[in-house]
């Protein structure tokens, strides 16, 4: 084609893209659209462009949401145009209504000046989630750290705390939790039977002989004495004001929902173990009346693969695994993305927000968000049903 033509084609193609965002298509319809550009008119569009109130694509990545004082605040992974380690920090992103978003800045920047500290630039902090503690009147914030230089092999929890939810958190320390401590509810025999595998015995993986062995504990005695590994997490606050830290532990190959202390600030030493060896990572908890129920990914990479969904009676379980709870094309791909957060909608009784990520590893900062309405089957079951766009509005009965 005539190089001219062409450049032509591209200005018009720019133009008419400026004149459809300067003219909302769905103005006013307060509806969420997945797939296409997004104008400020207070509606979902999943897939789309999400432009901030500077018109610039929210850059709030492996995120979740805290609503306090009549705000919700979005923090996330700041991504960068061509490497997914941590080169900017944490960003907040706030909103009276979820859909129109106001920047607040790097709340967590990373460690400009010190290539010794653990969140130097170019080390990798994900998936960061803030919770309100009423007791101390601090934000804590918990996310995943792998140090600068060492790949995914750290597997760390980072930690940092702030006097208001737009920051600036103060960075305390990283860590691998529940150093020392075993399981909450294993028996002596439960220990014992863990003290006799010999990994020497489990060298080649994925035989029927290691996945019991990795059920009964080979990973968890491994990392007894430094810490359990921690890698995708979450942060969960149930109705009494306990914390809960969940995230892939052992390898990726089993959740650990792991007690936080009273401050928010470290880990109780009580956890429990869920799906040992299901290989579950990108957890999203979230409480029904008296169910509690956990959206997780498999483990593929950047990739998206099949949602599963757990529930419990409790937080400490037991565990039962269910069918993924998404419906519609593109289902068996989490409609091409991986979950990150469940945000229960304040003041509505029953609206729970499915929230995730759809990664452009190529061009990080390029990933796109799908937030879909999340369902209940006669049974109580969750659905997370595909839709394009769709407004909070749409559910105002519940
Ligand atoms: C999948 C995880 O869910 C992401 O947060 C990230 O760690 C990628 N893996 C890295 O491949």
């Amino acid at each position: 084609m005539n190089r001219k033509v062409s450049a032509l084609g591209r200005m018009a193609a720019l133009w008419l893209t400026g004149l459809l965002m300067a003219v909302p298509a769905w103005a006013g319809d307060g509806v969420i659209r997945n797939g296409a550009l997004w104008p400020d008119d207070g509606v979902i569009r999943n897939g789309a462009l999400w432009p901030d109130g500077d018109g610039v694509h929210v850059n709030a990545h492996g995120g979740g949401v805290l609503w306090h004082k009549g705000r919700y605040y979005w923090y996330g992974e700041y991504k960068s145009d061509s490497t997914s380690n941590a080169l900017v920090g944490i960003t907040c992103y706030s909103s009276k209504n979820l859909t129109d978003w106001r920047n607040e800045g790097v709340v967590l920047p990373v460690v400009t000046d010190d290539p010794t500290s653990d969140i130097a630039r170019g080390c990798i902090m994900e998936r960061p989630k803030v919770i309100y503690n009423v007791r101390t009147g601090k934000f804590v914030m918990w996310f995943h750290l792998e140090l600068k230089g060492q790949g995914y092999s750290a597997a760390r929890s980072g930690v940092a705390v702030a006097d208001r939810p737009t920051g600036p958190f103060r960075y305390l320390r990283s860590e691998r939790p529940n150093a020392g401590c075993l399981p909450t509810g294993w028996t002596a025999e439960d220990a014992a039977r863990m003290d006799t595998l010999q990994a020497a015995h489990y060298a080649k993986w994925w035989t029927p002989g290691w996945r019991k062995a990795v059920a009964e504990g080979l990973f968890v005695k491994r990392d007894r004495a430094g810490g359990q590994m921690a890698r995708d997490m979450q942060l969960f606050v149930d109705t009494d004001g306990r914390a809960y830290h969940i995230f892939a532990s052992e390898e990726n190959l089993t959740l650990h929902i792991a007690e936080l202390s009273d401050d928010y600030l470290s880990h109780s030493g009580r956890y429990v173990r869920v799906a040992p060896g299901g290989q579950n990572e990108a957890p999203a908890v979230f409480r029904r009346g008296d169910t509690y129920w956990m959206i997780t990914s498999g483990c593929t990479g950047w990739a998206p693969n099949e949602a599963r969904m757990f529930s419990a009676p409790s937080i400490w379980g037991p565990w039962t695994q269910h069918p993924s709870p998404c419906v519609g094309p593109n289902a068996k791909k989490t409609f091409g993305a991986q979950s990150t957060y469940v945000l229960p909608v304040e003041g509505r009784d029953d609206l729970f927000i499915f929230m995730a990520d759809r990664w452009r590893p190529e061009h990080p900062s390029d990933a796109r968000y799908v937030w879909l309405p999340i369902t209940f089957g006669p049974d109580g079951v969750p659905v997370v049903e595909w839709r394009e766009s769709w407004s909070l509005d749409d559910f105002s009965g519940r």
